[in-house]
């Protein structure tokens, strides 16, 4: 395994140049070098080389030839799995961006790749290290609440048709393709984070797009919210709502059996938390309730210029952190993989009208037999027989007109010559 030099820089090498470039910054300031960059967006990859003054790659065989420690992934949302086994193989340490896996066998693969070989294998999720989630972490461990028996994690990121297209170039571009039930790390991430439970199943439900929505403007072919209620493995429930649905925001709430913690909805409060006791059960120390903004515990005047609320600078600080004490960090591979099952199960449980699918135990060797070879994906590059569709309503094709605003936006941006998109 390589490690770096103590005392000395990580050298890493980043993937994608459009979110990555966010990780390049906030990986400088937490004790990495950024050395090399790949994308096969040469227009791109160019621009962001110049900005760096470090090697470019298109291909990503010669890019991990490169003198590297570690690895970010930052390339198309489902294509994460492949490359993180290869680097890992490689002797590299690997943060990937979300989603850690397409499929169940690719989740047994990384599982398998971080046993096998010892490398650090952190996911991204930077939700997690939002001020008020770290304080209701903080707040939870210390007992305030008592012990989750109900969570709600939120994530609502909707786009006007023209930001949307510019976003997601390309009729198979993973926002076009990516099932309503994916993406939910954002919401699920910091009650996993807050309460230290892992899921054990899903029931998950679908809703498409309905025909007075603006969102036939896009040529998205997946629907626009699912709802997933997880199992937990303390037997606790936590529903996942998101994400395309107007109200952009994210909000969490731990229902706990000495009390509930939340943050609150108002647009310009969303990092206030809310902490409640019932005037019946008030131990000393106890106040009814009380709304406050909390700090980061660490690292805040950092933190404050990282994007995110933040969250951006603490992923990058704890890689680096886990490489130098040759630790796995709390978003460890199975946390990860565990993340992206819920979004594959899901589904398969949105098209069987919300009936529960297990979200396996990856630690165990005999769930990793049982699932290695299953390869049931939604996703374009996978079509075939046997392979589910990206809606409850089928493989639905997007309005013309769609499409040909779609091209054009796509033309602007250079993305359909580099893509030979058509
Ligand atoms: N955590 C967050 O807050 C957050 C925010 C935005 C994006 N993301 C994640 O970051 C990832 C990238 O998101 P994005 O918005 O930048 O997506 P994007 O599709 O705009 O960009 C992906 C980039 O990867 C490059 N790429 C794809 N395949 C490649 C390959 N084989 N070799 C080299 N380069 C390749 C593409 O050319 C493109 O430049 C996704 O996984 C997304 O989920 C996370």
């Amino acid at each position: 395994m390589m490690t770096s030099v103590n005392g000395d820089a990580i050298r890493v090498g980043v993937v994608g140049v459009s979110r990555g470039m966010a990780h390049a910054e906030q990986a400088s300031r937490v004790g990495m070098q950024v050395v090399a960059l790949c994308d096969q967006h040469e227009n791109a990859l160019r621009k962001a080389g110049e900005a760096l003054q470090v090697a470019t790659y298109t291909d990503y065989d010669e890019f991990l030839g490169h003198d590297l420690d570690a690895v970010i992934l930052a390339n198309f949302f489902h294509q994460h799995a492949p490359f993180a086994v290869k680097a890992l193989r490689s002797g590299k340490h690997v943060m990937s961006e979300i989603t850690a896996c397409k499929t169940l066998g690719e989740a047994v693969a990384l599982v398998r790749a971080v046993e096998d070989t010892g490398n650090i294998y952190m996911i991204a999720e930077n939700y997690v290290y939002f001020a008020y989630v770290q304080e209701m972490r903080r707040l939870y461990q210390a007992g305030e609440i008592g012990e989750m028996q109900f969570g709600e994690g939120e994530y609502m990121s909707p786009f006007a048709a023209d930001v949307w297209n510019r976003l997601s170039p390309g009729l198979d571009h993973w926002r076009n393709t990516m099932p309503s039930t994916f993406y939910c790390s954002h919401g699920f991430g910091p009650i996993m984070y807050v309460t230290d439970t892992m899921p054990i199943s899903v029931n998950a439900l679908s809703i498409p797009n309905f025909e007075s929505d603006e969102e036939n403007l896009h040529v998205r072919r997946s629907d626009k919210a699912s709802v997933r209620v997880c199992r937990m493995d303390n037997e606790s429930l936590v529903s996942l709502n998101g994400h395309w649905l107007r109200g952009h925001g994210s909000w969490y709430r731990v229902h706990g059996t000495r009390g509930l913690m939340e943050n609150l909805r108002d647009l310009d409060r969303q990092e206030q938390l809310r902490v409640v006791h019932e005037t019946w059960d008030m131990r000393e120390g106890d106040v009814q309730e009380k709304v406050y903004k909390p700090e980061f515990p660490m690292l805040g005047d950092l933190a404050q210029s990282a994007g995110h609320r933040g969250g951006d600078l603490f992923t990058n600080y704890y890689f680096a952190k886990a490489i130098k004490e040759n630790k796995q960090p709390w978003l460890d591979v199975y946390k990860g993989v565990a993340m992206s099952m819920v979004e594959i199960q899901g589904w398969r449980s949105c098209l069987e009208n919300g009936a529960p699918v297990e979200i396996p135990d990856l630690r165990d060797e005999a769930n990793q037999a049982r699932y290695e070879d299953d390869n049931w994906s939604p996703f374009p590059e996978d079509r075939g027989p046997g392979q589910p569709p990206p809606s409850i309503r089928g493989n639905v094709e997007p309005p013309a007109e769609s499409i040909a605003a779609a091209r054009e936006i796509w033309r602007k941006t250079g993305y359909e010559t580099d893509y030979g998109l058509h």
